[in-house]
């Protein structure tokens, strides 16, 4: 007799914030496993699948017999993370006598996430909610972690809760649909992982990328699970985003300024996160907190990556007021993450305008 050799067992990540407990499942086909997970939470018997209509149309299929409630789909897209969508989620729930014996589970990429989140955390004043991430963004970054909410006409992500999921599972076979854009727009945020907490991660993603963007479902699971790992402990150690958690915004205040800037047309966050990546890092090396060989083992991964949207029509100084008008400046104060090497950061509160502006010059910003 012949044994087939035997899928590694799935990785089971431990999140634990004063809030509420948790873990992030992760393996390749994980998602055929979804209702012996649930079961094995407790959560509670109504369960209502949440998602959008392209993801059901690739997915559904899978998730279907997990309930006899009607899925409720939500339109898809960064524009219709609006009040209005949660409004119809409440809608579907109320219509179908939803209880408090209810559980919300959100089949998508952040936008489902946050959205369906968002509406677990708030009706009848909060039901479980599981989250089944289905983009590289996501499931590295979006489900984890409780941050919940949606977008107003005036500011992203203004509206919103703290609401920590049951249970994350994660399953890179979804990944197999992902266009390849959206993959690599991912990808950059997992990139900063490498850089905030581990040359090891950083390494991997240089040796094998092109495995990786053949999405090799094993070496997606390793990847993913690093970076899993470092948002977990993050989170565990200051759910509310004081401290370390400061250190995820790597590259995301001229990341932020670039998106506000292009009216969120232009860029993917991830793009716009890897151009940040880039500027801080050579904003780093300006003061001699960054070695040059660094920024360019940096620089060089994410021009492997591709190409990436143009800037050079965009303004060094707009950029810098934008950077300045961002969530992170706190009492006046922009709190900026350096990198001191690959794998470590530092925060520090004394950038001055002068020293942005160089440095999205030096990504191509026009002076
Ligand atoms: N809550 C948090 O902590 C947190 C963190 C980071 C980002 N976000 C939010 O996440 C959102 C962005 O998430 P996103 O990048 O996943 O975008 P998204 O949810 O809009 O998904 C991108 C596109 O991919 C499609 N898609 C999803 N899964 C697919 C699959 N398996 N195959 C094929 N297509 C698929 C979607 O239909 C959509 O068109 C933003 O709103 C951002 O604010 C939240
Ligand atoms: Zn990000």
């Amino acid at each position: 007799m012949t044994l087939s050799p035997a899928a590694p067992p799935p990785q089971r990540i431990p999140v634990r914030t004063p809030s509420a407990d948790y873990v992030v499942e992760i393996g390749a086909g994980s998602s055929a496993r979804l209702a012996s997970l649930l079961d094995g939470l407790h959560a509670p018997a109504r369960r209502f699948l949440v998602s959008s209509p392209p993801i059901w149309r690739l997915h559904g299929a899978a998730f279907e017999p997990l309930t006899s409630e009607k899925p409720i789909l939500i339109p898809d897209g960064e524009r219709h993370k609006q009040v209005s969508t949660v409004g119809r989620i409440y809608d579907a729930l109320i219509r179908a006598g939803a209880d408090r014996a209810t559980t919300i589970i959100a089949v998508g990429g952040g936008v489902v996430g946050d959205v369906a989140g968002f509406a677990a955390a708030t009706f009848l004043r909060g039901v479980p909610v599981v989250q089944v991430p289905t983009t590289l963004l996501a499931q590295v970054d979006s489900a984890i972690g409780g941050k919940v909410g949606v977008n107003h006409a005036l500011g992203k992500n203004l509206i919103g809760a703290f609401h920590q999921p049951i249970g994350v599972l994660v399953d890179p076979e979804l990944l197999s649909t992902l266009p390849r854009r959206e993959f690599r727009a991912g990808l950059y945020e997992v990139v900063k992982y490498g850089v905030i907490a581990s040359r090891p991660l950083f390494d991997r993603l240089t040796s094998s990328l092109p495995a990786i963007f053949k999405r090799d479902p094993a070496l997606l699971a390793d990847v993913i699970g690093e970076s899993c790992r470092i948002k977990a402990v993050v989170v565990s150690a200051d759910e509310r985003e004081a401290g370390p958690r400061r250190a995820l915004n790597f590259g995301h205040t001229i990341g932020h300024a670039l998106e506000a800037l292009t009216k969120y047309k232009r860029f993917r966050h991830g793009e716009a996160v890897a151009y940040g990546m880039l500027a801080a890092s050579e904003l780093a090396v300006g003061r001699g907190a960054l070695s040059a060989p660094d920024r360019d083992a940096l620089r060089d991964l994410i021009t492997r990556m591709g190409p990436l949207p143009a800037v050079t029509d965009l303004s060094a100084g707009e950029a810098v007021e934008a950077a300045g008008r961002d969530k992170k400046v706190v009492g006046g104060r922009l709190h900026f993450v350096l990198p001191t090497a690959i794998g470590t950061t530092t925060t520090v509160t004394d950038v001055s305008e002068d020293e942005l502006r160089r440095a999205t010059e030096a990504i191509g910003l026009r002076g």
